[in-house]
């Protein structure tokens, strides 16, 4: 057996997940429909193939059903995965919440609250953007709108609002239970809410929080940093 320093092995981890990804992506018409053209987004760019192709069906089967509703981002950052979204709903109105800021030190202290401890790095992470950044990265800007400051505070004056499909990437506890007090009973039928980093102890520990308290279930995937999917 060959014996590799710590750091040596988690590179050669990385390239090798790199590798899966690729695969999957050059295969990734005969891994789902292999016929049906529509809805499909190019995912070349996508660094998580399981967690973006399966945004691309969910968003064609809410579009195949006509679910009704808009779509909504809980933590856009530069607007990656929201881009993607924004593509596959080219007809929906689009909320982008986000401080643009970085985390606020309210949602900073639940961590700590709850026993999760917030790295200095983390906490001056998230910073590098702005809303014409957001933006510039979006097929359709005219659908978006948006939710500059804190979430859920941003969220006043949407109550009556329903949603077909909601991503929550704020990876902290304290926004991403409150985005799903607010999302779940304004999701439609047939819609889905997706949850980033519940691999993680913050979001995956309000994700169980809230799962627990309203009977909700979740399927979690085996993707890079385990997104938990409900549908309604
Ligand atoms: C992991 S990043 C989002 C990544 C993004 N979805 C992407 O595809 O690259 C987390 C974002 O959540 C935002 N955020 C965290 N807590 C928030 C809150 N309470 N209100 C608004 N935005 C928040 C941060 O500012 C940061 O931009």
């Amino acid at each position: 057996m060959v014996w590799y320093p710590k750091t040596d092995m988690k590179d050669r981890i990385k390239r090798f997940a790199h590798c899966v990804n690729k695969i999957l992506l050059r295969h990734h018409l005969a891994l789902t429909e292999t016929r049906d053209q529509r809805g499909r987004i190019d995912l070349a760019d996508s660094l998580d193939y399981i967690r973006y192709a399966t945004l691309e069906r969910a968003a064609y089967e809410v579009n195949l059903r006509k679910v009704r509703g808009d779509i909504a981002e809980v933590g856009v950052y530069q607007g990656r995965f929201a881009a993607k979204m924004n593509q596959l709903f080219p007809d929906r109105e689009f909320y982008l919440f986000d401080t643009f800021e970085g985390f606020d030190e309210r949602d900073i202290a639940v961590e700590t609250q709850n026993g999760i401890k917030t790295l200095d790095k983390h906490r001056e992470a998230w910073r590098d953007t702005s809303e014409e950044k957001v933006l510039g990265v979006m097929a359709h800007p005219r659908n978006c709108v948006i939710k500059k400051g804190y979430f859920p505070e941003t969220a006043k004056g949407l109550e009556n609002k329903r949603f077909a499909f909601v991503s929550l990437d704020a990876d902290l506890w304290e926004p991403t239970y409150n985005g799903l007090k607010f999302f779940y009973p304004r999701l439609e039928k047939g819609g889905y809410i997706f949850i980033h980093d519940c691999a993680g102890s913050n979001a995956g520990g309000a994700l169980r929080k809230f799962s627990q308290e309203t009977g909700v279930p979740y399927l979690m995937l085996p993707d890079a940093y385990g997104t938990a999917v409900i549908a309604k």
